[in-house]
């Protein structure tokens, strides 16, 4: 076609870094994106399909799990998810002028006679070594060409372990305001992507520093500080949570586990209290912080799904395997955690471990030993009872077929009765113990058994 073609961006920086790229590689062509992707799939063998927006003048498409994105260089601000069709062609300059930071502003030529050669206006590959987040132009008009570059800047800096410059890092603090006409789906892809991080209370207190965290996540800020009465202080949980995270980050790629760390405590502002003789004190956080879940999940607009469930769950449990741990274990105690964390358990033992935070070595000891124990329990108990997804054995059904009665309070009176005594262990867990309780439950509420 005679055309100038340049893989640029993401691609280009990742193969610099040796690293794994998601298989994504942006085309700039100097001329029509559209017409160069149809030429290129023609050339691929002709049944590639061409997904295209004219009016953003984008085409893309997929070649063996590549998938492979061409824009025509322009002289606007380069954006995904923009709403504003592209108005101007530009040179390859004008384009990269455009782009979010120095290192992803570089570019490789595809044209035969220069094959792999990288175009670098701006000197990426000397960020690239030096670690260093920089703007192109001046970052106030960077950010305010989209403002969630902010939110890159500091993803990048969390995600390869890279400094944001100090100019830039003054741009983002001074435009951070600016975050709130980003859409909050976003928002939330960004902070998602610097939660999955390898370190991620890096990027927080980046988002914390630039005024960003408490613009897009307030309750979190709220965590901050650490009061002293009596000369009696308690710690600073906005540390200790990122404390937490980081550790769950070291054992668990789950996103969903990331944010239990992120929210565990996250009541903890709310219900803190000074009682003389005691101390500090967090009655009920972790109840009040479950119900606090969907209100900050749908806020995030993070998915109100059985994700948001688990993170509920999760935050709900926190203490209880610390509290085992803290105690005489009993089996009745692990048996009941059992039940309520489900398949769960795992990934709760892992939190648990990860909110150990404490700087006192002797404290740490005490509690990893009894961890050993109720890990140890928890195992035998799980392989005797099994009580992973377990039911009672006897159903509503059946209580109220036993009993005549219909659908009603009393059934699940009954059926908790049976529960709660084979959790405890006052009844082994066994259709006919279940059976020979049930009656008596029963019978106490006046009920007598059908002749059948
Ligand atoms: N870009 C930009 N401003 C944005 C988003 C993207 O300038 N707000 C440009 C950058 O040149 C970026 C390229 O578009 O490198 C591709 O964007 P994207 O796929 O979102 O990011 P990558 O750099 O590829 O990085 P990652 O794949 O890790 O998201």
């Amino acid at each position: 076609m005679h055309l100038q073609a340049f893989v640029i961006g993401g691609f280009v920086r990742d193969l610099l870094l040796h690293r794994d790229n998601k298989q994504d590689i942006d085309i700039v062509v100097l001329g029509s994106g559209i017409d160069f992707a149809h030429a290129v799939a023609a050339k691929l063998g002709g049944d590639v399909p061409v997904k295209f927006f004219k009016n953003f003048g984008t085409a893309m498409l997929n070649f063996h799990g590549w998938k492979i994105e061409f824009v025509g260089a322009r002289k606007e601000s380069y954006r995904r998810n923009s709403r504003k069709p592209i108005v101007e062609n530009g040179t390859l300059e004008d384009d990269q002028n455009r782009r979010d930071f120095t290192i992803n502003a570089m570019a490789l030529d595809l044209t035969e006679q220069k094959y792999g050669q990288l175009v670098d206006p701006f000197n990426g590959i000397r960020d690239l070594k030096d670690k260093i987040i920089r703007t192109p132009l001046d970052a106030d008009i960077t950010f305010s060409d989209d403002p969630l570059r902010m939110m890159r800047a500091i993803r990048f800096a969390t995600q390869l372990n890279f400094t944001i410059e100090q100019s830039c890092f003054e741009a983002i603090r001074r435009n951070a305001e600016r975050i709130s006409i980003v859409s909050k789906e976003r928002v939330s892809d960004e902070f998602n992507l610097i939660i999955q991080s390898a370190m991620p209370s890096k990027g927080f207190k980046m988002l914390d520093e630039t005024g960003i965290l408490k613009l897009i996540f307030p309750e979190f800020c709220e965590l901050k500080g650490a009061e002293i009465i009596d000369g009696k202080g308690h710690k600073d949980n906005f540390y200790h949570t990122l404390a937490v995270l980081d550790n769950v980050a070291l054992v668990s790629d789950n996103l969903w586990l990331r944010w239990a760390a992120i929210l565990h405590d996250i009541a903890k502002p709310l219900t803190k209290k000074f009682i003389q003789g005691t101390g500090w004190t967090f009655h009920a956080h972790e109840f009040k912080g479950a119900k606090m879940v969907p209100h900050i999940f749908r806020n995030l607009k993070l998915p109100l799904n059985e994700k948001m469930k688990y993170v509920e769950k999760l935050v709900l449990l926190h203490l209880r395997p610390i509290v085992l741990a803290g105690d005489v274990v009993t089996d009745s105690a692990v048996r009941r955690l059992l039940f309520e964390a489900g398949d769960d358990i795992d990934d709760l033992m892992l939190l648990c471990n990860a909110d150990i935070t404490s700087k006192n070595p002797d404290k740490v000891k005490r509690f990893m030993a009894n961890f050993i124990i109720v890990r140890q329990k928890l195992q035998e108990i799980e392989e005797k009872d099994q009580l992973r997804n377990w039911q009672p054995p006897i159903t509503g059904e059946v209580i109220m077929q036993t009993f005549g009665i219909p659908p009603s309070k009393s059934v699940g009176i009954i059926k908790d009765a049976i529960t709660e005594a084979i959790l405890e262990g006052a009844i082994p867990n066994d259709y006919e113990a279940a059976y020979r309780l049930m009656i008596a439950e029963g019978e106490k509420l006046g009920f007598i058994k059908r002749d059948t």
